[in-house]
């Protein structure tokens, strides 16, 4: 059984735009998935129908267990927790440190306090940030911020990590360790599904490449390139 399945999944924004148009995907478990195409294509809209920021206008969408078609809105949270969500700007909280970033992300899912102690060192550990612990963000560099939201992220042990351009605010060396780090994620045996782009990544970082243009997928290769000039 695969990880996501989308069937005929379509998504109008206020019956109006239409972001995305008859998607058929299927990712299976362990999978290392590009999302690629034209700003405007849809990828973020693809991405933000995985964990039910929005709700797709049409089709069918299954997330593990999930079935988002039918997922209650008091169930959203069982959904989130499985999936770990990063974005190109970050989002980190200003006022708490990185431990407290990350621990948040165990807090709200009602982890006892000593659960929390345990783990959020050693996934800060494995961002290599564990000695930044006390820092706040904006005494971080970019990079840095990024692999705690990746610690964040990861600190309930999703099946899944969806990232929407993680790389589009950091210089070329900066974004290559974020992709080694994305990539000893996904040799762990978490699925990764990441919006990019960025050619030189997808062309050396040879992985599956589904293109989407205009809400359609146009492309879906394993092994593929990016396919555009930047
Ligand atoms: N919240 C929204 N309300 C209305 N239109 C939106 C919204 N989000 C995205 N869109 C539109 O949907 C289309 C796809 O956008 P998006 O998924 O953000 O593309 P991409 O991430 O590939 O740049 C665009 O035409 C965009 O303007
Ligand atoms: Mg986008």
């Amino acid at each position: 059984m695969p990880l996501i399945e989308l069937r005929d999944v379509t998504k109008k924004y206020h019956r109006s735009t239409t972001a995305l148009r008859e998607i058929t995907v299927n990712v299976d478990q362990g999978e290392f998935v590009y999302i690629v195409g034209p700003s405007g294509a849809g990828k973020s809209s693809f991405i933000k129908l995985l964990y039910r920021e929005e709700k797709a206008t049409k089709g069918t969408i299954k997330v593990g267990e999930f079935d988002l078609t039918k997922l209650r809105q008091k169930d959203v949270p069982f959904l989130r927790r499985s999936i770990g969500v990063v974005f190109q700007d970050y989002k980190l909280l200003p006022r708490k440190t990185v431990f407290e970033n990350v621990a948040y992300a165990m807090e709200v899912i009602g982890e006892k306090p000593r659960n929390i102690k345990k783990r959020v060192p050693e996934v800060l550990d494995l961002v290599g940030l564990k000695h930044k612990m006390r820092s706040f963000p904006n005494q971080l560099s970019g990079g840095e911020q990024q692999r705690v939201a990746i610690a964040r992220a990861l600190v309930n042990n999703p099946k899944l990590l969806i990232a929407d351009e993680p790389t589009g605010n950091l210089d070329p060396e900066n974004s290559w360790e974020i992709m080694n780090l994305l990539e000893r994620i996904n040799l762990q045996g978490t699925t990764v599904l990441m919006a990019t782009h960025n050619s030189q990544i997808v062309n050396t970082l040879r992985h599956r490449v589904i293109a989407i243009e205009g809400g359609r997928v146009v492309r879906d290769e394993e092994k593929g390139e990016y396919g555009y000039d930047d």
